[in-house]
This record gives structure tokens, sequence and C-alpha cells, in this order.
């Protein structure tokens, strides 16, 4: 008699290793979407799931399949630094609270309050380039932005920007080689920074200041304050969730443009496009693979016995190329896609919460970086950092042109 385990269907595909998904997984989700759409991997352990309804599903039942445990691919040799309260791990109802504290500053409507700034951001980013010179352009041209702005948003002074852009970069481990800054002594610097920054709005310093921090700093849960441990939750939160994915989809969605000349060219001669080409770049680059769960019940997936306390990874990548839902098009990239009910952002309760603010950032960032300069050509390859979550662009060397 097969043992449980057995009994599960397997793939060859090792979807637990950086590997797959730094380079390019899609054929392989396309198989798994076709032939064992809930899959299990019997080297880290977990479900992975590459249907579009199935990731819904998971994501809209969150007590079903919690966060507290983790939010990632297993890594027995790297396990996951779960920080209790932090709102990524948490669990309706503590999260709807934590939540609602910093919703109100990510809605649509705030955050187009916010398109000024961010155009001045990147018409300096721009404004910057040397045509004659070959840039990296993940790191000089994309990363700027979403590090600015979350450093304007939590209430960081502008002269400020460039040393908290440097310690968010080497805390969040993808600093160029050139940053010469140490893993440890940046997050340092970072949280004793953010100390200081909390601390003037607990003194009243700051008062009349509509910052995050200064929002977390006054707000109470149930009559309680935050503590500043959960102020600094919240900054890192947002500067880890914010900079990485924000550069890749700005980056990927240049190398999608790239790869697909006539698309690039419709962008060009109609620029009024680009909400609808940031929406399929989402689509079809899926700057973030995947989010984990685990199951607190048994419970049944498409044929297959999910047990209480398995790992469930949802593919989004995969469940954004899912033909049931995008049709016979479904792996091509096309701008004009609408209806384009992606889920790059994740779904549910746990939704992006600067997905808004992610939108915008990268509909300006075309905007005037293809208004400036319509031509970008790749000097070299483009090459991935390994990562299972985040693979993002390393390398992308570029030359910038004013005429296409
Ligand atoms: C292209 C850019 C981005 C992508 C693709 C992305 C993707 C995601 C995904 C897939 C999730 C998990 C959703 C789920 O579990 O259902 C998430 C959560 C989150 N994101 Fe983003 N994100 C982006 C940008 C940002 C930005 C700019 C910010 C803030 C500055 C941000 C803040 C967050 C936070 C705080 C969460 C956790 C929400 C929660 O647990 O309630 N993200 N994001």
């Amino acid at each position: 008699m097969p043992t449980e385990s057995t009994s599960r269907p397997t793939s060859a595909h090792p979807l637990h290793s950086p590997d797959f998904y730094a380079g390019d997984p899609y054929p392989a989700y396309r198989e798994l979407r076709d032939a064992t759409p809930v899959v299990w991997n019997d080297v880290t352990n977990f479900w992975a799931l590459t249907k579009y309804e199935d990731v819904r599903f998971v994501s809209g039942h969150p007590l079903l399949f919690s966060s507290t445990h983790g939010i990632t691919i297993p890594d027995p040799s790297q396990p996951e630094p779960v920080q209790e309260g932090n709102l990524i791990f948490t669990d309706p109802p503590r999260h709807r609270q934590l939540r609602k504290l910093i919703n109100a500053g990510f809605t649509r409507r705030q955050v187009s309050l916010l398109e000024p700034t961010i155009r001045r951001v990147v018409e300096d980013i721009v404004k910057g380039i040397d045509p004659s010179r070959e840039y990296e352009f993940a790191e000089e041209i994309a990363a700027p932005l979403p590090t600015r702005m979350i450093a304007e948003m939590l209430g960081a002074p502008p002269e400020d920007w460039e040393k908290f852009r440097a310690w968010s970069d080497a805390a969040v481990g993808t600093a160029d080689p050139d940053i010469e800054m140490d893993h440890l002594v940046a997050l340092g610097e970072l949280y004793e920074y953010f100390t200081e920054l909390i601390q003037a709005r607990r003194s009243g310093e700051t008062a009349g200041r509509a910052d995050l921090l200064s929002i977390l700093a006054a707000a109470d849960v149930d009559g309680e304050r935050l503590t500043d441990a959960d102020l600094l939750n919240f900054s890192f939160l947002l500067l880890v969730a914010g900079n990485e994915t924000t550069r890749n989809l700005i980056a990927l969605g240049t190398v999608a443009l790239l790869d697909h000349p006539e698309q690039f060219a419709m962008l060009r001669s109609n620029p009024t496009l680009v909400t609808c080409a940031v929406e399929e770049m989402l689509r079809f680059t899926s700057p973030v693979t995947h989010m984990a769960r685990k199951a607190t019940a048994d419970i049944d997936i498409r044929g297959q016995k999910i047990k209480a306390g398995d790992t469930v990874v949802m593919l989004y990548g995969a469940a954004n190329r899912d033909e049931e839902i995008f049709g016979p098009t479904a792996e091509e990239f096309d701008i004009t896609r609408n209806p384009n009910p992606h889920i790059a952002f994740g779904a549910g309760e746990h939704a992006c919460l600067g997905a808004q603010l992610a939108r915008l950032e990268a509909r300006v960032m075309f905007e005037v970086l293809l208004g400036t300069y319509p031509s970008i050509e790749l000097t070299g390859d483009v090459t991935r950092l390994r990562a299972t979550m985040v693979p993002g662009v390393k390398r992308m060397p570029v030359r910038l042109g004013a005429n296409a």
C-alpha cells in the first residue's frame, strides 16, 4: 500500500531552488498547470499551486491558510526569520487591526496625491542621465525611485535620502558590490536612524506632520499604543516589501519591452497605453514569484489531500499565465490586454498594501523615461539574482538614446 507521502504527486522541476526562479520557470509552469496543478515538492516539503483559481482560494481563506509560520518556500538551511507582530506574518483578527493603521496612507486617493513628488523624483533621476555612458538599469535608474518614496512617506527629510538608500540597499542584501557597506553595519545604522525618527515623533518635535511614522506613533489598537518595536517592524517591512519589488517591475518590464519590439513601438507611438502596459508587465513578469501559507486544517484542493500543518505555496507567475483565465494568449506579452485580472499583488486580506504606489511609480517612470529616451539598448546580458521570492535583475547594462 502506498504511504501518504508517496501518494502525493511530485515533479522533477526543482520548485524549491532559487536557480529555478532565476531562470525561465514558465515552460515548467505550463506543464504543471496541465498535468499536476497541485504538486508536492519532496525536497523541502511543500505543496505548489499553479492554477489561478486555487491561488485565489488560498488567498481568500487566511484562517485556513495561516501566515504566522512564514511566507516563503521552506529552506531548511536558512530558516525564515518570522517576526511576531509584523503585519505580513499575522492572521485575522490581529492582521486587520494592524493593517487598518496604515491602510489610509496607501489608498488610491492618498497615493495619487504623491504623483507630483514621484514625478519630481523621476525627473531628477532622468535629468541626471548622461546618454554617452552605459548604465546598470536596475541599480542606477529603477532602484532610486522606490527607496526615495518610502523615505519620503515615512517622514525622512530629503537630505537623508541618499544615506537611506545606501542603508536600505545594504540591508536587503542586494547592494551593488561598489557600495562598500557591511550588511550588519547597514542594518544597525538604519535601525538607529529609524529610532531617531520615531523618538522625534514621540517627543512631539514633529507635531502636526502627516507622515506614516507620525500616524503610527499616534495610533492605538484596542486602547494600546504601538511600541517602538512595532514601529520599527512596520518601517522595515515597507522598505523590504516596496524596494526590490518595484525596482524589478520597472527593470523586468523594460526587458519585456525589449524582448517584444512591436509592443515597445506601440507604447512609444501611443503613450496613453502606459497604464495598461504596466498591468501587463505585472502579469507577465510577476516580480514576486510566490507567497506561502500553512494549512490549519485538512482540506482537499483538486483532489489532493492537503493536511493540517502542510505548507502551501502560491506560484503567482504560473497563475498569471493560466489559459483558463487569460485565454489562448496567456503566454503572450500584450500591452493592450483588457481585462487583465492578474494576481501579481496577491489577493484577499494580505493583498499588497503598496499596489497603488508601485503602479503609480512605474507609470510615471515609463512616461518620463520613454518620453526623454525612447531608445533603450541592451549592451550586455541580463542576469538575475538567485532568489526564490524576488529573483530580481542583477545586471542589466543599457545605453539610452533620444531617438527611437
Ligand atoms: C511591483 C511591486 C510590488 C509587487 C509585485 C508586490 C507584491 C506583493 C505580494 C504578492 C504581496 C503578498 C500578497 C498576499 O499575500 O496575498 C505583497 C504584500 C505586501 N506588500 Fe507589496 N508588492 C509590490 C510593491 C510594494 C510596495 C511599493 C509596498 C510599500 C511601500 C509594498 C508593501 C507590501 C506590504 C506591507 C505587504 C504585506 C501586506 C499584508 O500582509 O497585509 N509592496 N506585495
